[in-house]
């Protein structure tokens, strides 16, 4: 085993179940939007002759043990170096017009967390770092000596619902300077109230999480790319969508509920007149979770959730009432 394959060993979430929802899709190219170390990717090309990957990726580590990992497969795999919104330009220099499917495995892999240079996991000392991709200024030191109390406590509360943001914020903005991921851990500890330390895993677990969301702006870019990818498969191609926080969850469903009603808002008991342009269909309404075996053995499964749709013929809302 290389270096490179030693750092990125990532388990692939739900592997299984994704492989066989894109069995059905048309031949051509499936968006891996989150390539990672190209477990998903492999597993499709090895299981569907009839699919290529076009695998990006905000981090350049993850690109290069993915391209390493898939080589095998030959000009059945491209690669490109953007964040998920600039799936456009991705296809665009790899001369793709339309995705039979795309695929968005959300959050961190294993490596960026364990990789202890990276800054991202208290249980590593490491500068305060946690950026995906290496080449962006902005770091998680930024926000944790730059941010006034009261916009890192609304950090804290909404991307790691933290029940005591404000204590933990507090403490960080009287403790600053702030160099290292073991000094920021401790902080948090203590500012959390004893009895509560010793419930829900490690203390400092959703501060690092909070932070490493705001730092790498997540949430940000998965509207739009959601949308384009939508925008940009053909009919029957699917999109899968696995996240693990709340707050990703809840935009993936509003993001497929609007393309899946064309944003219609006319009374239900009523015929369609605002001509509303339904364009894909849920796969299935609920979202599915691994399953007990897999969540007990990877950790990181355990609060995942997969949402699917599939892309059809732009078609009127109007007909459906
Ligand atoms: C959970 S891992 C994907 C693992 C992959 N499915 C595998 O099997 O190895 C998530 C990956 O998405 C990347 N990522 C997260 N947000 C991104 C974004 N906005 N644009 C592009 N890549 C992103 C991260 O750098 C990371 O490599």
């Amino acid at each position: 085993m290389t270096a490179t394959d030693h750092e990125f060993h990532h388990l692939p979430v739900m592997v299984h179940e994704i492989g066989a929802l894109f069995g059905p899709v048309p031949a051509g190219f499936v968006l891996d939007a989150t390539l990672g170390g190209g477990g998903h990717a492999e597993h499709l090309l090895d299981r569907w002759e009839h699919l290529s990957i076009l695998g990006i990726d905000r981090d350049e580590r993850a690109l290069a043990a993915a391209q390493q990992r898939l080589a095998r497969f030959g000009d059945r795999v491209r690669v490109y170096h953007t964040r998920f919104d600039g799936l456009h330009d991705a296809m665009d220099a790899m001369h793709i017009d339309q995705l039979s499917g795309a695929l968005f495995d959300l959050g961190v892999s294993s490596p960026q967390l364990d990789v202890a240079d990276r800054g991202f996991s208290y249980r590593n000392d490491a500068p305060l770092d946690m950026r995906m991709d290496q080449s962006q200024a902005w770091s998680a030191s930024d926000v944790v000596n730059g941010y006034p109390a009261d916009q890192l406590a609304r950090v804290l509360q909404q991307y790691g619902d933290e029940r005591f943001a404000k204590r933990i914020a507090n403490a960080i903005v009287a403790a600053r300077p702030i160099e290292r991921t073991a000094q920021l851990a401790e902080i948090v500890v203590s500012a959390i109230p004893a009895a509560a330390r010793r419930t829900g895993g490690h203390p400092a677990k959703r501060t690092f999480q909070a932070i490493r969301i705001e730092v790498n702006g997540e949430l940000d870019a998965l509207p739009a790319a959601l949308d384009a990818a939508i925008d940009r498969t053909t009919p029957g191609a699917r999109i899968a969508v696995l996240s693990y926080h709340s707050g990703e969850d809840r935009i993936v469903k509003e993001t497929f509920r609007e393309a899946d009603t064309g944003g219609c808002e006319c009374p239900p008991e009523l015929p369609c007149v605002c001509d509303a342009v339904q364009t894909v269909r849920l796969v299935r309404g609920v979202p599915r979770t691994p399953s007990p075996a897999e969540q007990a053995g990877n950790r990181r499964a355990a609060s995942a959730r997969l949402r699917v749709v599939e892309r059809i013929a732009d078609s009127p809302t109007r007909g459906r009432r």
